[in-house]
């Protein structure tokens, strides 16, 4: 009645951000992500009968709820202690929800003896976070319905991904309250979907014959426009600090010197900087000397969740 997995949080090069069902986390458009090696959740389930279901996150007692969602979905009945430990500075403000559920869902189906397939695991991570869904299958992944799977395994491309750290300062508006108020108020909110929709495709297009400029720049510009249509909302979500935008000029000026790197926000205000292997200790380097740019992980791409020994 205990199983412990592990799985890798993910970054998308065309973002998630909207739902076409609020209760059952289905979004709006395709999402395309890749695993990153370095921000590692394991996560350690028992099931019995406790009390209460309980869920600590590197050692700080946390709401069960969404678990229990997810539990309940796998058909879980009995009481969860769930330890999760994020291998990553999570100071940062890097603890990712995405490598949690994923790690989640293995390991409660495991404990419970229940035989899942790889698509209803991913199914089963969805319901705790939307972007939980593409770090099941790692690698590559894509994700538009229920499930997402991988299009390409980490083998595919030996790219790098640097995340520049861009403050520790108070909590953002999480994803989820700031996909349904965009979603309610932007008015950008159809275009930015409509773009969606059209950037899947061609990123898949760049991604398979391994173009990183035409790749780096549409993600780039992807999360841009993810950014533009939050600060579109009413009230404004604005993510960045100044450490974000100081992070782009200096991936521009990289760019102007031959040094091809792109940049990729989620909802917060840190800079992921895609580039070549080869590049990723100068990118690293530039980013690191950006006032305000607390830390710089390189990090490459990583698998799926697994269960572990
Ligand atoms: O899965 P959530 O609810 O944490 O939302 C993820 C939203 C973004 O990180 C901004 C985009 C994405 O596709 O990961």
């Amino acid at each position: 009645m205990k199983a412990t997995a592990a799985a890798h949080a993910n970054i998308a090069l065309v973002k998630y951000w909207g739902k076409r069902d609020d209760a059952l986390l289905l979004p709006e458009a395709g999402s395309l992500s890749v695993a990153l090696d370095k921000l590692r959740t394991t996560t350690t389930v028992e099931l019995g009968d406790f009390a209460a279901d309980t869920l600590t996150l590197d050692s700080r007692e946390e709401n069960p709820s969404r678990a229990r969602a997810l539990l309940d979905a796998a058909g879980i009945r009995q009481r969860a202690r769930i330890d999760s430990r994020n291998e990553f500075p999570t100071a940062a403000g890097l603890a990712s929800s995405a490598s949690g559920f994923a790690a989640l869902a293995v390991a409660a189906c495991a404990a419970a003896g229940l035989r899942k397939s790889a698509e209803q695991l991913s199914s089963l991570a969805r319901l705790g976070s939307g972007s939980a869904a593409r770090s099941v299958p790692g690698g590559w992944a894509v994700w538009e319905d229920e499930s997402a799977r991988q299009v390409f395994p980490p083998s595919h491309w030996d790219l790098r991904f640097c995340i520049a750290v861009c403050s520790s300062g108070p909590k953002q508006v999480g994803s989820r309250d700031g996909m349904r108020a965009t979603r309610e108020t932007s008015p950008y909110h159809a275009a930015w979907i409509a773009q969606c929709r059209r950037d899947l495709p061609e990123a898949l297009r760049l991604l398979a014959a391994r173009d990183l400029s035409g790749l780096g720049a549409l993600a780039e510009r992807n999360a841009l426009r993810m950014h533009a249509d939050a600060l579109a909302a009413d009230p404004p979500l604005l993510y960045w600090h100044p450490p974000t935008v100081a992070c782009l000029h200096a991936l521009g000026e990289l760019r102007a010197g031959g040094i091809g790197a792109w940049g990729t926000i989620d909802a917060g205000p840190h800079v992921v900087a895609i580039c070549a292997s080869r590049d990723a200790d100068r990118v690293g380097t530039r980013l690191r000397a950006i006032p305000g740019v607390v830390d710089v992980l390189l990090c490459a791409p990583a698998g799926g969740a697994r269960l572990l020994p």
